[in-house]
C-alpha cells in the first residue's frame, strides 16, 4: 500500500518544481506509448479466423491427420486464436491397447525447415500438457494469473513442436503401465513416433528432444534409443535440451549440495542457530563437504564414489545424511509455510493453478482442473473417461525404474552422435540443485574425457526485445552463466527455479534458437530471430562474466539474491491462508518422503 502511494506522490511533487519532465515521468509516458502500440498489435494477432480454412492449406493436413485437427474456439476460456494445431492419441505399437497423447503445433514461422521439437514434462508421470500450458506452449495460463494468454515465448514460433504425454499412464495417455526401465520407455516412444511421423508425413525431419526434470532420464534414453536405430527417416536426432534434469544418484543431486545451497541464499533460509549448526555439522560428518571439495573441481578429479557411504558400504548411508534435504525442507516450511522447493523465492499465499499445481491447492469455488474438463477433452480428442492429473497417482514404473543414471552412458551417446546437447539448471531450484548437476557433469565421460576442464564463467546472454504484454514480460541481458566443451553446453540460469521456460521464458527461447542452430551460441549478441529490429543495449565487449549460481568451491558469488515472498493471510487452516509457526507442524505435500530415492520413487511427489 505505502509503496504505491509513494510512487504516485513523487512524480507530482517533481513536476511542480521542474522545468522539464522528470526522468521517471518521461519513461512512464514512453512506456505507455509502447504498451499501447503493442496492445494494438496483439489485437491484430488475435482477430478470429476460420480455422478450417487455415488447416486446409497446411502441409500437415491429410486424410490421416484430419481427425486430429483442433478447433481452438472450442477450448473453454481461450478467447483468442491459438492457430493451427492437432491433438489426439496414437498407439505405441501395432495394437491400440496403449496409446500416447500428443498436442502438436506446426511452426508459426512458415519458412521453418524440416524439423520437429519434442517436449516431455518429467515426474515420472507428469503430463506435458502442463509444460505446454505454463511453460513453452502457445497458450499459457500460469498459476496466479487471471486468464489464458498468447505466449510470445512459445517455442512453436521457432519450430514445429509436439508435447507428448508419456510413458503410458501419464496425462491423457491410455493403457497399463509396463515400463521397468528407460529402455522400455524409449521402445514405447519409438512405436508412437513411427505412427506420428506417418500421420503427419514427417519422414526425414530433424528431431530435437527436449524436456524437464525426470525427462533428464527420458530424453537421453529416448534420443539414444532413436540414434541406435540408424534410421534417419524416422529418427534423425539432431540435438537435446534438458531443464533441471535427473541425471545422477539422488544423494549427489540433492543431499551433498543442500547445505551450501542454503548458504548461498541466506535471506531465503533464515534458520535458527540450533538448526543451522545441526545441518552444518552434518554437512561435515556425512562427508559432503569433503566430497564437494574433492569432486566439484575443474578439471574433474576422477570417478565419484557413492557419497555418505558407511565404511564403503554403498547401500548404507550414515544416519541423518540421506534425510538432510528433507529436514531442511521441513525447517524452511515452518518459517515459510508456502515454501516451494521448485522455486525457493516463493512465499505465501499459494497461488490458484488452473492445472492443479504441485500443492494440490484448489480454492473454494474453483472450476474443475482445466485438462479434466469434458469440454477440453472433447476439443483435444482426448479420452473422455481419463481422469487427467498433472502428475498421475498411477505408478508409471510399476516395479520402479531400474536404469543406470543417464550421465553414465545415455547422455554421452547423444553428445557423441549430435555434438549438440544442452543441460540447463535454474539457480533457485532446490528439488534438484545446480551443484548436483555439475557433480553429475564432472562424473560423466564423453568425447574421451571425464567432465569439463574449466569452470563455467561465460555470460548467458539474452538479447533485448520489444516490450510485450504485461502478462508475458520477460528478462533481457546477462541472465546466467554458460559453458561449452566437446559438444556439451551447460547453462545456469539466474533468477529461475526448476521450470526455466516458465520462470525465464526469454532464456529458454534463446536456448532453443541455439539448439536449432539459428544463433551460434549463448554469448551471441544477435537479436532474437523473431524480433530482429529490437534496439540492443550493451556494447559487444561489456557483457562481463556470467551471473548464474556459482557451481564451484569458493564462497558465495557476487550476484545478489532477491526475495519476492508475498504477504500471508491472517490465520485459518485452508492453504489459501497459511501462516508460519514457530515449530513446523504443517509440511509441504510429500515432504515426508523427500529423502527417498529420487531416481526411482521420486519423493512421493514428482520432479516435474
Ligand atoms: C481398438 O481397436 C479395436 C478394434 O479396431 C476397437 O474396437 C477399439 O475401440 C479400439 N480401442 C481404442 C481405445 O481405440
Ligand atoms: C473460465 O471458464 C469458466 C467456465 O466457462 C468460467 O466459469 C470462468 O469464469 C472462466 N474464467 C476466466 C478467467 O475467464
Ligand atoms: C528393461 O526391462 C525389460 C523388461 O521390462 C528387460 O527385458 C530389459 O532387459 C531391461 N533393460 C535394461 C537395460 O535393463
Ligand atoms: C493412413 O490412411 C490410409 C488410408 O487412408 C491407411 O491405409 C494408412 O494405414 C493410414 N496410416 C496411418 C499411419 O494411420
Ligand atoms: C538430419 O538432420 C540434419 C540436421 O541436423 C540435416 O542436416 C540432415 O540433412 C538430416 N538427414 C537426413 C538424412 O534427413
Ligand atoms: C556449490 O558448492 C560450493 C562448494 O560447497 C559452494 O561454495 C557454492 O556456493 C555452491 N553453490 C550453490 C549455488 O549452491
Ligand atoms: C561415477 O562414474 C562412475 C563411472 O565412471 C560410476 O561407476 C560411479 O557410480 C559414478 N558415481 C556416482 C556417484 O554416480
Ligand atoms: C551393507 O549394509 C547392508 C545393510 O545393513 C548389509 O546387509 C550388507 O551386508 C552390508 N554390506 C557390506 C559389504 O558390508
Ligand atoms: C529451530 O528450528 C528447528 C528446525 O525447524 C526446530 O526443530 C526447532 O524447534 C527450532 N527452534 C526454535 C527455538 O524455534
Ligand atoms: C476429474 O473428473 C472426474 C469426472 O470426470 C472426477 O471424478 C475427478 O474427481 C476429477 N478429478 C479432479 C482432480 O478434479
Ligand atoms: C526491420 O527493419 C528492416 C530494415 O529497416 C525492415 O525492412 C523490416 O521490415 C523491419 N522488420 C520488422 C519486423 O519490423
Ligand atoms: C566479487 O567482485 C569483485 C569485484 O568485481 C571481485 O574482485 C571479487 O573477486 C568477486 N568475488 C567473488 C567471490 O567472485
Amino acid at each position: 500500500m505505502k509503496l504505491s502511494l509513494l510512487a504516485f506522490a513523487l512524480p507530482l511533487a517533481a513536476v511542480a518544481g521542474a522545468s522539464h519532465q522528470p526522468m521517471h515521468l518521461t519513461r512512464q509516458a514512453e512506456y505507455k506509448k509502447r504498451m499501447d502500440a503493442r496492445m494494438e498489435a496483439m489485437k491484430l494477432e488475435t482477430t478470429p479466423y476460420d480455422i478450417t480454412k487455415r488447416q486446409l492449406s497446411s502441409q500437415f493436413l491429410n486424410d490421416n491427420s484430419t481427425k486430429f485437427a483442433v478447433d481452438g474456439s472450442k477450448l473453454p476460456n481461450i478467447t483468442f486464436d491459438i492457430g493451427e494445431s492437432y491433438a489426439g492419441s496414437l498407439p505405441i505399437g501395432s495394437s491400440n491397447a496403449s496409446e500416447l497423447f500428443f498436442w502438436f503445433f506446426p511452426s508459426a514461422d512458415a519458412s521453418v525447415k524440416k524439423e520437429i521439437v519434442i517436449w516431455f514434462t518429467g515426474g515420472p508421470g507428469c503430463s506435458s500438457m502442463n509444460g505446454l500450458f505454463s511453460e513453452n506452449g502457445p497458450v499459457t495460463w500460469m498459476a496466479g494469473t487471471f486468464a489464458p494468454q498468447l505466449n510470445p515465448w512459445s517455442w512453436h514460433r521457432l519450430s514445429n513442436v509436439v508435447w507428448v504425454d508419456q510413458p503410458v499412464g501419464t496425462g491423457y495417455s491410455t493403457g497399463m503401465p509396463t515400463a521397468n526401465n528407460e529402455t522400455d520407455v524409449a521402445d514405447q516412444f519409438r512405436g508412437f513416433w513411427r505412427n506420428f511421423v506417418d500421420v503427419f508425413k514427417m519422414q526425414g525431419y530433424a528431431v530435437y528432444i527436449t524436456g524437464e526434470s525426470y525427462a533428464g532420464a527420458y530424453c537421453p534414453y529416448i534420443a539414444s534409443g532413436m540414434l541406435d536405430q540408424n534410421d534417419k527417416e524416422y529418427f534423425n536426432v539432431s540435438g537435446m535440451l534438458i531443464y533441471d534434469g535427473v541425471y545422477t544418484e539422488d544423494s549427489v543431486a540433492e543431499n551433498v549440495p543442500a547445505v551450501p545451497f542454503t548458504d548461498s541464499l541466506p535471506g531465503l533460509f533464515p534458520f535458527n542457530e540450533t538448526f543451522s549448526k545441526d545441518i552444518h555439522d552434518r554437512h561435515q560428518s556425512c562427508g559432503y563437504a569433503d566430497y564437494l571439495e574433492k569432486y566439484l573441481v575443474y578439471p574433474a578429479s576422477g570417478p565419484q564414489p557413492q557419497p555418505g557411504a558407511m565404511n564403503g558400504n554403498v547401500t548404507v548411508e550414515k544416519k541423518g545424511c540421506a534425510s538432510i534435504l528433507n529436514d531442511i525442507d521441513d525447517a524452511i516450511t515452518a518459517i515459510n509455510p508456502c515454501f516451494n522447493i521448485y522455486q525457493v523465492t516463493n512465499g505465501c499465499p499459494f497461488l490458484y493453478d488452473p492445472t492443479g499445481g504441485v500443492y494440490d491447492y484448489v480454492p473454494n469455488g474453483a472450476p474443475i482442473i482445466y485438462f479434466n474438463q469434458t469440454a477440453v477433452k472433447e476439443a483435444l480428442h482426448a479420452p473422455l473417461n481419463k481422469n487427467w492429473q498433472l502428475c498421475t497417482d498411477t505408478n508409471v514404473f510399476p516395479k520402479g525404474d531400474n536404469s543406470l543414471p543417464s550421465n553414465q552412458l545415455a547422455i554421452p551417446n547423444v553428445i557423441q552422435h549430435t555434438n549438440n546437447v544442452m543441460l540447463v539448471h535454474g539457480a533457485l531450484d532446490m528439488v534438484l540443485i545446480a551443484n548436483g548437476t555439475m557433480l553429475a557433469v564432472q562424473n560423466m565421460t564423453w568425447g574421451g574425457k571425464r567432465g569439463f576442464d574449466s569452470k563455467p564463467e561465460l555470460p548467458l546472454y539474452v538479447p533485448y526485445h520489444s516490450p510485450g504484454d504485461k502478462g508475458t514480460t520477460a528478462g533481457a541481458g546477462v541472465l546466467g552463466t554458460a559453458h561449452t566443451e566437446r559438444g556439451l553446453t551447460v547453462a545456469l540460469v539466474a533468477f529461475s527455479g526448476h521450470m526455466v521456460p516458465a520462470n525465464q521464458p526469454s532464456v529458454a527461447f534463446r536456448q532453443l534458437e541455439v539448439l536449432l542452430g539459428r544463433v551460434p551460441n549463448l554469448q551471441s549478441l544477435v537479436p532474437f530471430t523473431t524480433d530482429a529490429n529490437a534496439t540492443q543495449h550493451p556494447a559487444a565487449d561489456s557483457l562481463g562474466a556470467g551471473t548464474g549460481p556459482q557451481v564451484w568451491l569458493g564462497g558465495n558469488s557476487n550476484a545478489s539474491s532477491t526475495c519476492n515472498g508475498g504477504s500471508g493471510g491472517s490465520g485459518g487452516n485452508a492453504k489459501g491462508t497459511t501462516t508460519s509457526a514457530a515449530v513446523g507442524s504443517w509440511t509441504g505435500a510429500g515432504s515426508a518422503c523427500l529423502g527417498a530415492s529420487i531416481l526411482f520413487v521420486m519423493m512421493c511427489g514428482w520432479v516435474l
